[in-house]
């Protein structure tokens, strides 16, 4: 027989259970999700022209493909815990998909629901796949957050939206895993902002990394109690918050709910976002802002990032890399920093929209010559 690995990596539950509302000898509903790579943007860097380091933590790199894994794990090994029979969740599609997949191994029920007609086909391939019960739903994203809230409320089912506490206990994981990459605390983290509990999650998680400087709003640390490794090896530095929105998707830009949100970037297409207070409270408390863009700004980010460093990211994940740029030109971050941006989720969940601004493919005899001749005429 094999020997294990003495050091194989089983997900993100078992690497920092101790930091994490999960008992001891509770199994992780895990799919070896988190450890995500965190990439240079070399080439970004050099088209800036400015004195920053760039980063990109690529979440895209989960089991389903987007950080949804993270705050999953930490749900459905709760939900099993508890004895639970099945999970729900409304969503714009990467957490249909991650509940899905997590309910299959778990051997819960899953419903999701989505906006009929408005979520990226890989995602709803993924919740589809995965056995997940799909419920349509005939209105916005926060039209069926309302109606999952009310589910919630008598038991049920388990509501495995970042409305549970144990998602962004999860998802606050990231931001322990860029410490430990870097070896310290980035100067500014830039974050797409949709239902806001990623941004949230974040601040939680550098927060417990400075036992100095918790945050008193988001109760940060219930968890750590001091027992956090950090606390001798780092200073108490945490990160300016940056939360980017999609200008047609921008409540926090207008200060209020905004009813019709519209925006090619259909994961962050939200307009009452849940985590309204945890993430005002992590951009202000750390001297952070919120900034929108453009669908142009963030298509055309997409497609940089996809040509010029081999990162396929889909529409919403690019405008963390769009917001960063725009702010170091503008002197906003200023040179010297080190910036990391979080992006979200893979490319391959919504290729429609990226291929829709790409070339057709060249139609080709099957000959040398043919073939020559184009790359012939391509080559520079
Ligand atoms: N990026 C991607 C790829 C997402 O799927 C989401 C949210 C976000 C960013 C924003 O994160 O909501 O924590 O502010 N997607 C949710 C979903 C709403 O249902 O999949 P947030």
């Amino acid at each position: 027989m094999k020997a294990r690995a003495a050091n194989r990596y089983t997900g993100l539950v078992d690497k920092y259970r101790d930091r994490l509302p999960i008992g001891q000898d509770t199994a992780a509903v895990t799919l070896c999700e988190g450890d995500t790579p965190l990439v240079r943007l070399d080439r970004v860097e050099r088209e800036l022209g400015r004195d920053v380091k760039l980063y990109a933590k690529l979440e895209g790199q989960n089991p389903t493909g987007s950080f949804k894994d993270r705050g999953m794990t930490v749900a459905v090994t709760r939900a099993v815990e508890e004895g639970a029979r099945a999970v729900v969740c409304a969503s714009t599609g990467n957490t249909a998909a991650s509940a899905a997949a997590y309910a299959a191994r778990a051997g819960l029920t899953a419903f999701v629901l989505v906006p009929a007609d408005k979520v990226a086909p890989g995602k709803l391939a993924q919740a589809m796949v995965h056995g997940a019960v799909v419920l349509a739903v005939a209105g916005s994203f926060d039209d069926a957050m309302a109606v999952v809230k009310t589910l919630g409320e008598d038991g049920t089912v388990t509501v495995v939206n970042s409305i549970s506490p144990f998602r962004l206990q999860g998802q606050k994981t990231v931001a322990f895993e860029v410490i430990e990459e870097l070896g310290r605390t980035p100067d500014y983290h830039c974050v797409p902002v949709g239902n806001a509990g990623n941004i949230a999650a974040h601040w939680i998680g550098y927060s417990e990394c400075c036992p100095g400087r918790r945050s008193r709003v988001t109760g940060a640390c219930a968890f750590c109690q001091g027992r956090c490794p950090y606390a001798t090896r780092l200073t108490d530095e945490r990160p300016v918050m940056v939360g980017y929105q999609a200008a047609g998707a921008a409540p926090f830009l207008r200060g209020h709910p905004v009813k019709q949100p519209e925006t090619v970037a259909s994961a962050i297409r939200i307009g009452d976002p849940q985590s309204w207070d945890f993430a005002w409270s992590a951009v202000k408390e750390s001297g952070g802002w919120f900034e929108e863009l453009t669908d142009e700004d963030l298509l055309a980010t997409q497609r940089l990032l996809a040509t010029r460093e081999g990162i396929f990211c889909e529409p919403a994940s690019a405008i963390s890399v769009a917001g960063a740029m725009r702010d170091v030109r503008s002197g906003r971050i200023p040179e010297g920093s080190i910036v990391v941006c979080t992006v979200t989720g893979h490319g391959l969940k919504d290729p429609e929209s990226a291929v829709r601004q790409c070339p057709e493919p060249i139609a080709v005899e099957a000959s040398e010559d043919a073939v020559r001749a184009v790359i012939l005429d391509r080559i520079r």
